[in-house]
């Protein structure tokens, strides 16, 4: 019997349950629907399948990353401003123990200060920003290479 090691899951945090309706010219406009729907076309082409969950709320977000061994090989997060300060989800990402990359839709280098940490460091394989929708498809590229280094 063979065993896939072929799911992600993706995770999208605060505020990205109304992307279609913050700045499209930070964030291009479109929704979450949308975005995801582009993802899990993107996962197919590179062999991957995807879960997808969004919350508003820290504590779900971090209780989700406990589940995730159970569900998933492997994450895809965009943690939204958590990303800049929540040590908590940083810290059940790493009791996940799977691998992750982080992506955010926003160039978050060359805006605020203070978009420019994240809680991330040290802990995901790449931290992929600035490219829009088409960073998470470099994100599942990522992915698919470390989960199953013979492909892609
Ligand atoms: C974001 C960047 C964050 O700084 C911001 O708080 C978001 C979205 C992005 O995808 O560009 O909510 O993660």
């Amino acid at each position: 019997m063979t065993t896939s090691h072929n799911r992600v899951a993706v995770l999208h945090g605060v505020n990205f349950d109304v992307l279609e309706r913050r700045d499209p010219e930070v964030y291009g406009g479109l929704s979450l629907n949308e975005l995801e729907m582009r993802i899990k076309a993107w996962a197919r082409e590179v062999g991957l399948g995807t879960i997808f969950f969004q919350t508003n709320s820290e504590g779900e977000f971090v209780e989700y990353l406990h589940r995730l061994p159970e569900m998933a090989d492997a994450a895809l997060i965009n943690a939204g401003a958590w990303t800049h300060y929540s040590r908590a989800i940083a810290d059940a990402l790493d009791v996940a123990g799977k691998p992750a990359v982080e992506v955010h839709l926003s160039d978050v280098e060359s805006r605020d200060d203070w978009r420019k940490e994240s809680v991330f460091d040290g802990l995901v394989l790449a931290k992929i920003s600035g490219k829009g929708p088409d960073g998470y498809r470099d994100a599942l590229t990522v992915l698919a290479r470390e989960l199953d280094p013979t492909e892609s």
